[in-house]
């Protein structure tokens, strides 16, 4: 018989969602507003989304019926604080009510107060770039910590700083579509940096209860010849680039330095590097995927053992880790459903053979949903969402998460 591979005691299985993806009816937003513009590649929009704001409650019963026992959620800020100052008593409300029945069927919520949305008062006074913007952000942290703090788990303050800040002043995929906007990078950083900060002292007073952490995006950069100088070079600026936030006195701090009471890692591939001096933009940097290696959907390079080095990484740190998104873009649900056992395999080798404190994994997501600028294209969920009716129908690999959450283990190999 082949031996058990079970996860510690009280490990978290769930899903990870953000308001903005799943809610629909979001209209003050800087997202609403790009996608008014025509930022969308397939010109859509969040307007429905996976219409979850009205849905909460059926979507719930299906996670629990899947044997999640944990649910990552943001609270959305433009619904709560519509203008500055001003507090929504009814969206606090709903947001009582949704952590509520999260509780009541069985399911810890992880609560993100920022994930890439902001409110357009907000972003109308410049946004992330400005000066004051961790001040603005203080309000709405205070406000949701005192309405719903008793209903939460853990908080994650901000989703994926570093790729926010690339993908809004770097590359001009998201808004504000900025492109090799250094200063603004750099700004924003530096003001979610502040605004974590800030928000991490204001919820270890006002919810003691609840850790506190935030969600770090690793991709991973590997030499394209480990014993090429330039090519170790490459990988290692590009990596410092992406890990790091100005920090004290404007130092470069690693962002998983920051402080917290976990880590919540978000992996999903990573790259090769290799010195190019053709390309003095990309600061010398060729980036591209090992060959030969499968990909999703999206282009990304699918190597699971690539989880077990990132969480590797994040021993020495020693805080407790939780994988707050993991998952594939991928229409080809049998790819979803190896990966799955594969990724999960190489968490619990991290767990069991290296010692590594994993406690949770969020899956990426629960079900298809809008995928930022790419629209509905993209097909990470365990559910799937019929466009035309918004019917939800659970994926084989929802059935082996499932399978997976209830055992508290992998399935032997022959299974
Ligand atoms: C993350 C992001 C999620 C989701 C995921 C898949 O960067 O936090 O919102 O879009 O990527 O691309």
């Amino acid at each position: 018989m082949a031996p058990e591979r079970s996860f510690p005691d009280g490990f978290l299985w769930g899903a990870a969602t953000a308001a903005h993806q799943v809610e629909g009816g979001l209209s003050n937003n800087d997202w609403w507003r790009f996608e008014q513009e025509g930022g969308i590649r397939d010109g859509g929009s969040a307007a429905v989304a996976c219409d979850h704001y009205n849905r909460y409650r059926e979507d719930f019963r299906d996670l629990r019926r899947l044997r999640h026992n944990c649910h990552r959620l943001s609270i959305e800020w433009s619904r709560v604080e519509p203008s500055p100052g001003e507090f929504d008593d009814r969206e606090l409300r709903h947001y009582r009510d949704v952590l509520s029945e999260l509780r009541e069927q069985g399911m810890a919520p992880m609560v993100t107060l920022h994930h890439f949305t902001s409110p357009l008062w907000f972003t109308d006074r410049g946004g992330w770039a400005a000066g004051g913007a961790a001040d603005a952000f203080l309000p709405f942290v205070r406000r949701v910590a005192a309405e719903l703090g008793d209903l939460v788990a853990m908080w994650c303050t901000i989703n994926e700083p570093n790729v926010y800040a690339v993908q809004g002043w770097l590359l001009g995929e998201f808004p504000p579509a900025r492109r090799a906007d250094l200063r603004g990078w750099h700004r924003v950083l530096g003001n979610l940096r502040q605004a974590h900060e800030a928000a991490y002292r204001e919820l270890k007073v006002t919810t003691p209860h609840a850790p506190v952490g935030l969600a770090f995006n690793q991709w991973l950069l590997l030499p394209a010849h480990p014993r090429k100088r330039r090519d170790r070079a490459a990988a290692r600026t590009g990596r410092l680039l992406a890990d790091t936030w100005p920090g004290r006195g404007g130092r470069l701090e690693k962002i998983t330095e920051a402080s917290a009471d976990y880590i919540g890692l978000n992996h999903y591939s990573g790259q090769l590097a290799a010195f190019d001096p053709t390309r003095p933009g990309e600061l010398f940097i060729r980036r591209f995927n090992p060959p030969g290696i499968p990909t999703s959907d999206f282009d990304w390079a699918i190597v699971p053992g690539w989880m077990r080095q990132v969480l590797d990484e994040l021993k020495p740190r020693g805080l407790p880790v939780y994988i707050t998104e993991s998952g594939l873009a991928t229409t080809d649900d049998e790819l979803r459903q190896r990966f799955l056992l594969d990724v999960l395999e190489q968490v619990w080798l991290a767990i069991t053979e290296d010692g590594v404190d994993v406690r949770g994994y969020f899956h990426w997501t629960s079900m298809d949903n809008f995928e930022w600028a790419q629209g509905y294209a993209m097909k990470f969920g365990l559910i799937e969402v019929d466009r035309a009716t918004l019917a939800r129908r659970p994926k084989p690999s929802a059935q082996l998460f499932a399978r997976i959450a209830q055992s508290n283990s992998l399935p032997g190999r022959s299974d």
